[in-house]
């Protein structure tokens, strides 16, 4: 038999998980606990799925038959899962710099937005973009998270807000995760914003009837993937009757529930979600307790984001709580013009430091919990015989170096592997 690749003699290999769970939570009192081997090897084969990890020797004497395409000596190293990045806007034209000096001045997000800025201001350069400008655009953000240890991402639209540009978008989404060597997790997001000139009702009346239905087709023959279905829940975006409609619509359609709420007013987005038997909810800067409870009990994971907390000096989301609740914590980059941020070995070392999350509990939410929100927690987030042979290995004796190093990450990640193959 022929194999991809032999990673061998790490120091550490993180596991994760190692009894097939789906996420990690502190359900039952106990720390997150995530699952390490000292001095270990891993083997991917020709499918470039995980085959076997195990201790150094075991491995050695079990494959010594074997010749692999690729053998990496990790001696001194350490291996662990590829990053899951849970929540990401990579797909648009033209930057806001502008904006983050008015905001550094101390304009409010809301106070940008409602000036006819922020997203609406991506939509109008998004919409003349040419597909091929956002496709190129896109690969590169994309490289540079996979550069950052990023080998799963969820891609959101959203800066159409009509039916051509959203269509585009979702083009050039699928055409990347054809032939882009990162794997995409793919969201309608087309209530994104209220576009401008419409009413709430308006903009809700669209998606319904036009850009939903429009999708279905564009799935139903194949030219299509999408996983996910996502609205920007908010006080003077959409309310929450419209996006209960919404995120109702895309369910029926087959499409896993994951939006955005609580993030500047508290509007019951946490409960909306465990009622509609959501995957995941965004943001939740504002959740309440209540909130946090739901989401424990339907087992919606909250997505946290603290690049956004952090730019638009808002409160840190209540981590300690959702963990100490139960809920299933993991977080995304949330890059987008607003958070310009392509890296989870910032985000993790954010959330420690400013939502005193713990090293493992931040390595989970950025591996198997984050993997969980997208639906995929059964093929990627850990290290696992049967699931993709997505890894990292960084030229550090102790893993933790991940996050404890505040950038400089290119230096650290040695190699970066999607299904088998170095990228
Ligand atoms: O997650 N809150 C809404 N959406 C994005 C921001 C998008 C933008 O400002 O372009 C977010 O932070
Ligand atoms: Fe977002």
């Amino acid at each position: 038999a022929r194999f991809k690749l032999l990673v061998k003699n790490a120091r550490q290999v993180l596991v994760i998980c190692n009894k097939g769970e789906k996420y990690l939570t502190r359900a039952n009192g106990g720390d997150i606990d995530i699952h390490i081997i000292q001095n270990a090897s891993v083997v991917v084969d020709s499918d470039g799925l995980i085959e076997a990890v195990g201790p150094a020797d075991v491995i050695e004497s079990e494959y010594s038959r074997v010749s692999f395409d690729r053998v990496i000596d990790a001696t001194g190293m350490c291996v662990l899962p590829g990053l899951v990045d849970a929540h990401t806007h990579p797909i648009w034209a033209g930057d806001r710099v502008h904006e983050f000096a008015m905001k550094l001045a101390g304009a409010t997000y809301m106070d940008v937005h409602r000036a006819g800025g922020g997203i609406h201001f991506t939509v109008e350069r998004t919409r003349a973009a040419a597909a091929r400008d956002l496709l190129a655009s896109l690969s590169g953000r994309l490289e540079r998270m996979r550069r950052a240890g990023t080998t799963l991402a969820e891609v959101k639209s959203g800066y159409g807000l009509e039916l051509p540009t959203e269509m585009k978008m979702l083009e050039v989404m699928e055409e990347a995760r054809r032939t882009l060597p990162i794997g995409i997790s793919s969201t309608y997001c087309g209530a994104h914003a209220v576009p401008k000139g419409k009413s709430v009702e308006e903009a809700t009346a669209d998606i319904l009837q036009v850009q939903l239905p429009a999708l279905k087709g564009r799935m139903a023959t194949g030219e299509l993937r999408v996983d996910n279905i996502d609205v920007f829940c908010e006080e003077g975006v959409f309310d929450v009757p419209s996006t209960r409609a919404i995120l109702q619509a895309g369910k029926d359609m087959g499409l896993n529930v994951n939006f955005h709420g609580d993030e500047l007013h508290p509007m019951n987005a946490a409960q909306l979600g465990a009622e509609l038997g959501a995957l995941a909810v965004s943001h939740l800067e504002e959740v309440t307790d209540q909130g946090i409870a739901a989401m424990a009990r339907a087992k919606t994971a909250a997505i946290l984001l603290p690049t956004t907390a952090y730019i638009l000096r808002l409160a840190q989301p209540r981590a300690r709580a959702m963990l100490d609740a139960g809920v299933i914590v993991a977080l995304g980059s949330d890059f987008n013009p607003n958070a310009y941020c392509c890296s989870m070995p910032i985000v993790m070392h954010l959330a420690c430091v400013n939502m005193r999350m713990s090293m493992p509990e931040a390595l989970a939410a950025a591996t198997i919990n984050a993997a969980y929100a997208l639906g995929r927690s059964h093929t990627h987030g850990s290290l696992e015989a049967g699931k993709h042979g997505d890894l990292l290995v960084i030229a550090a004796p102790r893993w933790e170096h991940l996050i404890y190093q505040l950038g400089g990450h290119q230096e650290l990640i040695r190699y970066v592997v999607v299904k088998g193959d170095v990228v």
